[in-house]
């Protein structure tokens, strides 16, 4: 995607963090911005700061499917069709899956990915309809590839964005629409105080909040990358069409760790035939998928 102005982009999770910084960042290049969050005093705050009449604030939850088509319905009222989505709004909980209860689960994937999945779900139909192109940018994090016992049901969330966001960008390539994952690693944000945001009907924790725990993990997210930083390098990534975003170089030597570790676990050995002949299908196809997706 080579212009951004006069475009509108719809960015949940937009009054705090790394959604912030993408507001700015857009603002800044034309774009009309609808920050869509659950906090009403931080889209104030957001809309105070920016100080832009091409914004505007919506409050919702990303996990209501109603919520989700009301404020898809009332940004393009306001700003004109979406051509620029990201599907950004998150919440942590730092705790393992054994000591995690059903609310625990419903809360997180909740967010983290029935948000994305209601995001797709609201905006890919009307951008397909329209005919015209666009991008979608779906927040993971590097907890999309490295996982920990803590924090389980996050990483749970994250590689299941990766794998829709990576199954989407095949299918809406040919609609022009690219999509991309944000990979972050830690950024400086709001996010170590997601408690504040978690429903009272989902308030039955396998584990009693650690508000000493809550407060270190502040101090870690203030060592983070700035969120225009984050932003600006999302803004970069969409006008080369990449897929995977990852602001942060220091993770690439872990990856290959990690990588190097997945492939000395593969079996060595021959497949029968016919299997070979479907897998060497299967393979060319999503060569070509990858490289129909770039544009290449
Ligand atoms: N901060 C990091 O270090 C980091 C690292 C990797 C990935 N991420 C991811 O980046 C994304 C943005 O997080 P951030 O770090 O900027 O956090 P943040 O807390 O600063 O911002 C997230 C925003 O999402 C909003 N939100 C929470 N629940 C919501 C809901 N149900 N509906 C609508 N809005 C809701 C919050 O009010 C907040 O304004 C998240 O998906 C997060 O998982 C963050």
């Amino acid at each position: 995607m080579k212009d951004f102005a006069g475009r509108t982009a719809f960015i949940t999770g937009g009054a705090n963090g790394i959604g912030l910084g993408l507001a700015r960042a857009l603002l800044a290049e034309g774009v009309k911005v609808a920050i869509a969050d659950i906090r009403q005093d931080s889209i104030d705050a957001a809309l105070d700061a920016l100080d832009n009449h091409e914004a505007t604030g919506l409050c919702m939850d990303v996990s209501s499917r109603e919520e989700f088509a009301e404020a898809a319905d009332e940004a393009e009222r306001r700003l004109g069709p979406v051509s620029l989505v990201f599907n950004n709004a998150g919440i942590n909980l730092f705790q393992t899956i054994d000591e995690s209860s059903y609310d625990d689960w419903d809360w997180v994937l909740g967010v983290n990915l029935y948000g994305v999945i209601n995001g797709v779900q609201t905006f890919v139909p009307r951008m397909k309809g329209r005919g015209a192109d666009g991008h979608v940018v779906n927040t993971a994090s590097m907890s999309c590839f490295l996982a920990g016992p803590v924090p389980g049901i996050y990483n749970t969330a994250k590689f299941a964005v990766r794998g829709l966001s990576e199954s989407l960008r095949y299918s809406l390539a040919p609609h022009r629409i690219g999509v991309s994952v944000l990979c972050p690693g830690l950024v400086k944000s709001h996010i170590h105080a997601s408690d504040e945001v978690r429903p009272d009907a989902l308030g039955a924790r396998g584990k009693p909040v650690d508000a000493a725990f809550n407060t270190q993990l502040a101090k870690v997210h203030e060592a983070g990358m700035e969120r225009d930083e984050v932003a600006a390098k999302t803004l970069e990534a969409i006008h080369e069409n990449k897929f995977y975003i990852f602001p942060h170089p220091e993770f690439r030597d872990e990856l290959r760790e990690v990588f190097d570790e997945i492939i000395a676990d593969y079996p060595k050995g021959d497949a029968p035939v016919e299997r070979l002949a479907f897998e060497r299908g299967r393979r060319e196809n999503y060569r070509k998928a990858r490289a129909a997706a770039r544009g290449k």
